[in-house]
Parts: structure tokens; C-alpha cells; sequence
């Protein structure tokens, strides 16, 4: 497995994914957490140290242990970690506003071949995103160069002799479009076995969580969303009735949705399922509830309760299952540490296996949002549900803004059915990062053959996004939006009015709550 070591770049995620995608497994670390004993327990087959917005002039500059250099694997610096290798090497670092370089650049070959770019330089140049404020200006003993540009004279250097290579530019981001082959070289040079495969990783899930539980029991809360729904067929293959599900149905959920995950989960896979109907309990805790932070608190302590009761009828359960996943787990790098604002309070279970004496087991949390799809898929999940856009623990409630009704969250239900279904007749669904309708809490005027209507408006929601931080609206044609409104304003009694939320996030939210 491949050490990465992380100086805060916002991209060091994305050199996990190209090495993931080349089948060699990888774990990200702070640097902070990375010292000789680390090293020593982690045994890497080869180091990557990530750019970051220090500068190894600064005090305290975040620098890798020296061990890195001394364990005799392979290492590959980018960006800051190339200057941090200069400089902890015996090279020059030299502060650059002159030669601060952002964007697309051209790297072009010097001095023969490099093992690290073999495939590259096939054309005349190869294009690569450079990001960087200072450079290196005198290259470490041993190194050699191997590729410049106009600003970046280092771009590409090596010592061949102990695998180290360093590079300016960034080859994980993809406006390197050569980049995987350079990740391929390195691979190939550590000698990894590139046979991390979903197939292969399931097997081991599955050992793993037999040695964890036991004879024990598990339960496992599930939502119907992806990453629950994958979690739980996982530790169903490997522990069979030991495993208890709890289905919370809150009254927020979607058309036909409970049916649908207790006939998956209960009919389907045979699983032991607890659906928990207190539809009554949150609506009724909710009535009169309009301000959003304290729904989202009603909600989020009802949930825990309920979740709580199911679960202590199960006799001797030892363990809760979480769908957590890889980008939850990564320490962030943190430079100033200060307190974020508080946007909206997220929906979680957070400390209730403390409360409830529970140990965790959570089979996913090696990997990423797409890998666990693909588990999915290796674990026969319909396409249906591993390709469901999210949906908020929370539920309709925050796309009700004002004050929740039953009848309120019937005609939501309708109306969101049918915005569904135009999204994916149009064969849309896919392209868009998360789609919904949310009513608002005004009735306006309208005619209808010949008579007055006084009904709700709703507005449309559809977004397209990387990871939910930030998200851009997304562009229906006319007639698409034309189609849908005509469709939900006849099909759906008590809606006369639609209008397209074209917000991007920021400055708005997805969610309307
Ligand atoms: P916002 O509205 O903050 O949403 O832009 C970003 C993403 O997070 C989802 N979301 C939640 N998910 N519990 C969740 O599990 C929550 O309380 C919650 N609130 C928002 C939202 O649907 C979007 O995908």
C-alpha cells in the first residue's frame, strides 16, 4: 500500500483516486500524525507527499519526517512536497511572486528518459496544471532534470538512483490529461501488485467483519440511501441473522419509498428488518414547527430515540453499523483551526454508540463515494439504488418551508414523483447531482378550466455537484421545464403555480432548509 502524506491541497483526495483507480491501495495521513513509529507500523511500498498552501520558509513549515527519504521506497513530491523534498535534500527554495505560476502550463523533455515517463513526451509537450507561489531554485545532489516549462525550469526532477522523483505541476488533477500514466510509472517503479479490486475487497469485508462480531449481534440503521443500503447487504453476506436492521419511517419520507426499501431489504435479501412507523410521533412533535434549526433539532433527537427503543429490544447486540466513508474519516490538515459557523445542524447519530454502549463496525469507511457503488453493484443492488441521488437524513421537513402539514407533505410527495419521473424519462437522472421539488408555504391565485384555484406553489430543484460543498443549478431546456410544470401543475391537486430555482450554492444551499 501507498502512503499519502497530506499538506492540506485541496486535491489531495483526487491522488487517492488515480492510485485507486490503477487497483493499489492507498490511505491518506495528515503530516502532523506521520513520525517514524508511523512509518514503521504503516510499512509503505511507496510515499506521495501532496502539494499544500505553505510555504517552507514559514515557521513551523509542515515538513515530513526525514525517515521518509531514508526507508529505501520509492517517493514522489508534488508541488509543496516537491519543494519540501528540495529543501530537506540539500536543494534551494526560493520565494516566488514573480514566478508564482496558476493554471495550464507546457512541459516539454530534458536529459533522455525517465522511468516515471514512460508514455509521456509522445507528442512534442504535455500540458499540466501548475499551482504554485514559491519554486525550487537549485535542485538537491543526486537529482537530475527531466522536464521543463517557461516558468518552471524544475518542473520534472529525479534522483533515478533512489526513486525519488519530484514534480511542480499536479498529475492527479485532470486538466493533467497525462497525469494517470505518470501515477502508472510510479506504481510500477514501487512495485505494487495493483490488485485491489471491489471483487477482492469484498472478500476481505466480509473476513474482517466475521473476526470483528462474532457470535455477536449488529445493528444497523438504514436509510435506503446508498451507503447504509451497501453497508448493510455487506454485513448481512457476512453475518447472516446476526444482523438486525432498523428502518426509521419519520413521515418525511418519499412516494412509495418505505415499500420499497421493506420489500428490497425484507422480501429481497431476507434480511431481519424493524420498520418503525412513527410517522405520527415526528409529525405530531413537528406541528406548529416552522423556524428550520428547530426542526432539524426535533427530528434529530425523535431519531435517536426511536432508533434507541428498536434497538434495545434486539437482545445482546454488541455492535452498530455505520455507512461511514472514506472522505469522513481523512483528518483534515488544519493550519489556523477556528471555529466554522454553523450553517445548518446535520442530521447524525453521532455519540449514540457511546450512549448506547454500542462499538462501531464500519465496513466502508476505506473507501470512496463511487467505490461503494461499485461494491454495490459486486453486490447485486439494483442500478436503481446505488445511483439514487442523496437524500437528507431530515427528509421532506426542510423542503417545507414554514409550517408541516400532512396534507402539505402529500402533495410534495406527488409533486416531487413527478418531477422524478420527467428527469429520468429525459434520461437525466445521472447527470444530475440531486433533484427535488420543495413547497412553499404560499397559495396564489390561478384558473383552471373556468374556475379560480387557490393552491400551493412549489418550486424545482436540481443541482449539479462533486461532493454537495458547492453546486451549480441545473439548465433544463425551455421545454423540459415548460413539460414538467404543465405535468405537475394537472397532475397534482393542490399546486397551481411552478417556478425553477436557479441558485447556485454558494451563496444559496441545496436544501431550501
Ligand atoms: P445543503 O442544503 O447544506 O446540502 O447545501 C448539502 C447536501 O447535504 C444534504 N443534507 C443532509 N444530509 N443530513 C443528511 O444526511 C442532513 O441533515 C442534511 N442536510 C442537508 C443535502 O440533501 C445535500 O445533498
Amino acid at each position: 500500500r501507498i502512503l499519502i502524506i497530506d499538506f492540506g491541497s485541496q486535491v489531495t483526495q483526487l491522488i487517492a483516486r488515480r492510485l485507486r483507480e490503477l487497483n493499489v491501495y492507498c490511505e491518506i495521513h495528515p503530516f502532523q500524525k506521520v513520525d517514524d513509529a508511523f512509518l514503521a507500523d504503516f510499512n509503505p511500498k511507496a510515499i506521495v507527499l501532496s502539494g499544500g498552501p505553505a510555504s517552507v520558509f514559514a515557521e513551523g513549515a509542515p515538513l515530513p519526517p526525514p525517515a521518509v527519504f531514508e526507508i529505501g521506497v520509492p517517493v514522489l513530491g508534488i508541488c509543496y512536497g516537491q519543494q519540501a523534498m528540495m529543501y530537506m535534500l540539500g536543494g534551494t527554495v526560493e520565494r516566488g511572486h514573480k514566478t508564482a505560476e496558476f493554471g495550464r502550463a507546457y512541459v516539454v523533455p530534458k536529459n533522455g528518459k525517465l522511468d516515471l515517463l514512460k508514455g509521456w513526451f509522445e507528442g512534442e509537450r504535455e500540458q499540466v496544471w501548475m499551482s504554485h507561489g514559491d519554486h525550487v531554485s537549485e535542485i538537491a545532489p543526486g537529482f537530475e532534470v527531466y522536464g521543463t516549462s517557461p516558468n518552471a525550469p524544475f518542473a520534472i526532477t529525479a534522483d533515478v538512483a533512489r526513486h525519488f522523483y519530484a514534480v511542480q505541476f499536479h498529475p492527479e488533477v485532470h486538466h493533467t490529461p497525462n497525469g494517470k500514466t505518470l501515477y502508472e510509472n510510479f506504481v510500477e517503479v514501487a512495485g505494487c501488485k495493483r490488485d485491489w479490486t471491489m471483487g477482492h475487497y469484498r472478500a476481505e469485508a466480509i473476513a474482517r467483519i466475521r473476526e470483528q462480531v462474532g457470535d455477536k449481534k449488529v445493528i444497523c440503521g438504514l436509510s435506503g440511501g446508498v451507503d447504509s443500503s451497501v453497508a448493510a447487504v455487506l454485513i448481512h453476506e457476512a453475518i447472516g441473522e446476526q444482523l438486525t436492521c432498523v428502518f426509521v419511517d419519520h413521515g418525511l419520507l418519499r412516494l412509495n419509498e418505505a415499500e420499497e426499501v421493506v420489500t428490497m431489504f425484507r422480501d429481497h435479501y431476507n434480511m431481519r428488518l424493524i420498520h418503525a412507523e412513527e410517522q405520527d410521533l415526528f409529525l405530531n412533535a413537528l406541528e406548529g414547527v416552522s423556524d428550520p434549526e428547530v426542526k432539524r433539532k426535533t427530528i434529530g433527537k425523535l431519531f435517536i430515540d426511536v432508533f434507541q427503543k428498536h434497538a434495545s429490544e434486539i437482545d445482546g447486540a454488541e455492535f452498530l453499523a455505520q455507512g461511514t466513508l472514506y472522505p469522513d474519516v481523512i483528518e483534515s490538515v488544519s493550519f489556523s483551526g477556528g471555529p466554522s459557523v454553523t450553517i445548518k445542524s446535520h442530521h447524525n447519530v453521532g455519540g449514540l454508540p457511546e450512549k448506547m454502549g454500542l462499538k462501531l463496525v464500519e465496513p466502508l469507511r476505506e473507501l470512496f463515494k463511487d467505490e461503494v457503488r461499485e461494491l454495490g453493484r459486486e453486490l447485486g443492488l439494483p442500478d436503481h439504488f446505488i445511483g439514487r441521488h442523496p437524500f437528507p437524513g431530515p427528509g421532506l421537513a426542510i423542503r417545507c418551508p414554514g409550517e408541516i402539514t400532512r396534507e402539505k407533505l402529500e402533495i410534495l410527495r406527488q409533486a416531487d414523483a413527478v418531477f422524478i419521473d420527467q428527469i429520468r424519462k429525459h434520461g437525466l437522472y445521472d447527470a444530475i447531482w440531486q433533484a427535488f421539488v420543495a413547497i412553499l408555504p404560499v397559495r396564489t391565485v390561478g384558473v383552471m378550466g373556468d374556475g379560480r384555484t387557490y393552491d400551493y406553489a412549489c418550486a424545482l430543484r436540481a443541482v449539479t455537484s462533486v461532493d454537495g460543498m458547492t453546486a451549480d443549478y441545473y439548465p433544463f431546456g425551455h421545454e423540459f421545464l415548460g413539460e414538467t410544470a404543465t405535468r405537475i401543475i394537472n397532475e397534482v391537486k393542490g399546486i397551481n403555480r411552478c417556478t425553477y430555482d436557479i441558485t447556485s450554492k454558494p451563496p444559496g444551499t441545496i436544501e431550501w432548509e
